[in-house]
């Protein structure tokens, strides 16, 4: 992987660090925060909990949303940070989200105390159902 990659990728682990001190979670206590790159450009989501629990949103698809809503359509890499004490993988749901913008995409998740890990989104959802399945 070349150094502006990396430098990049650095970057995006850094900016979900910075938007789990904005998650919203006071049921669950577990913030999380997510960035992902599109268009060379970095889109930050947190997660949003509400009072009527099934309704608080994922920081991974806070994250697709702004992106989306700039206008981008696909997406490079994820970096996800729990406040939990191992690193927090995307969930089921958010990783069929993130499919429909890249399923080759880079995911890295870390923890508050550094551990790391990286993946491919196919590597954790394989044989996705996708944009492509309702031809
Ligand atoms: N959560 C995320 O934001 N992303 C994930 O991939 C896993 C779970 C949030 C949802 C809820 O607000 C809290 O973490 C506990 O499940």
């Amino acid at each position: 992987m070349n150094e502006r990659i990396t430098d990049d990728l650095e970057h995006l682990v850094e900016a979900a660090r910075e938007a789990r001190t904005h998650a919203y979670a006071p049921y669950s206590k577990f913030s999380v925060g997510a960035a992902v790159l599109a268009g060379g450009r970095i889109f930050t989501g947190a997660n949003v909990e509400n009072a009527s629990y099934p309704l608080g949103i994922c920081a991974e698809r806070a994250a697709v949303a702004a992106a989306v809503t700039a206008g981008e359509r696909t997406i490079d890499a994820v970096a996800v940070v729990g406040s939990g004490e191992d690193i927090t993988p995307p969930c089921g749901g958010c990783r069929q989200v993130l499919n429909e913008f890249g399923p080759a995409m880079v995911v890295i998740a870390e923890s508050p105390g550094g551990k790391r890990r990286r993946w491919t989104l196919s590597d954790l959802l394989p044989d996705a159902f996708g944009p492509g399945s309702l031809g």
